[in-house]
């Protein structure tokens, strides 16, 4: 089975549900006919997942949160769980963004028992992955994607591991307007399909989605699509902008 390419839409923490509404009012008459040969997956802040998921009911669009926390329920101030997103209608949840890595101080650790979680929830996870710039500088890229993919998926049973998606972005290329190369982002997916097929096996490797992130816009995202190791993208500046992200979807639907 080919691998389902991806669209998605990180919005991060922009849009109160009143401006989702809107967008999802521009967004949905353009893609509402678009089957399954991909999958375009919208992740809003919390506070907009209901809104939209009214709109996107009976569509195409997925909805996924940009977090959750690692536990059901309990005295964890401020949280939100896997059996509440999975309630808000979310198929995807976002783990391991490097703004949660770097401004939150999330460990790779942690990450692993979100994925974990979700996984249970019937959740797919959107494990983030990526170098910061000076740790790319000092050649340690393949050594910091390693680990923080190998600790993301330390407890992952081989019979659910399909369902992760895998989200290479380089913090460097993150919100700068500077996307890698498609060649250094083929090289990097690359590896860590490798990565993939020893930790379980060539077979699931070949499942596991890996999209890759970072100041991807319809102008560029068809030089990503093009590298067969690229399953899609994950955007975020542009995903804001209906027509960007409907330009988005369509490329990848055109490219696949
Ligand atoms: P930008 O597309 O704004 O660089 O953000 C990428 C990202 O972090 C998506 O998760």
């Amino acid at each position: 089975m080919p691998r389902i390419p991806i669209a998605a839409g990180n919005w991060k923490m922009n849009k109160t549900s009143q401006e989702a509404s809107a967008y999802a009012e521009a967004f949905l008459p353009q893609v509402k006919d678009f089957k399954k040969e991909i999958e375009i997956i919208i992740c809003p802040p919390f506070t907009a997942l209901a809104t939209l998921a009214s709109y996107f009911r009976n569509s195409p669009i997925k909805l996924g949160a940009q977090n959750m926390h690692w536990e059901e329920k309990g005295a964890f101030t401020g949280e939100v769980s896997a059996p509440m997103i999975k309630e808000w209608g979310c198929q995807y949840v976002i783990l391991g963004h490097s703004e949660r890595r770097h401004i939150f101080r999330e460990t790779s650790e942690e990450v692993g028992k979100k994925v974990k979680k979700a996984l249970e929830w019937g959740i797919n996870p959107i494990l983030c992955v990526g170098e910061t710039l000076e740790e790319r500088e000092k050649g340690e890229t393949e050594k910091i994607v390693e680990e923080q993919l190998l600790l993301g998926l330390s407890d992952i049973p081989d019979a659910k591991a399909s369902s992760i998606v895998i989200a290479y972005e380089p913090v460097w290329a993150i919100g700068t307007g500077k996307a890698a190369t498609s060649e250094d982002a083929r090289g990097v997916i690359s590896f860590i399909r490798e990565k993939l097929s020893s930790r379980f096996n060539v077979e699931i490797s070949g499942d596991i989605r890996i999209l890759y992130g970072g100041s991807v816009s319809p102008e560029n995202v068809l030089d990503f699509l093009r590298e067969d190791e690229i399953d899609g993208t994950l955007v975020g500046g542009a995903s804001l902008d209906p027509l960007k992200m409907i330009k988005i979807a369509e490329e990848t639907l055109r490219a696949y």
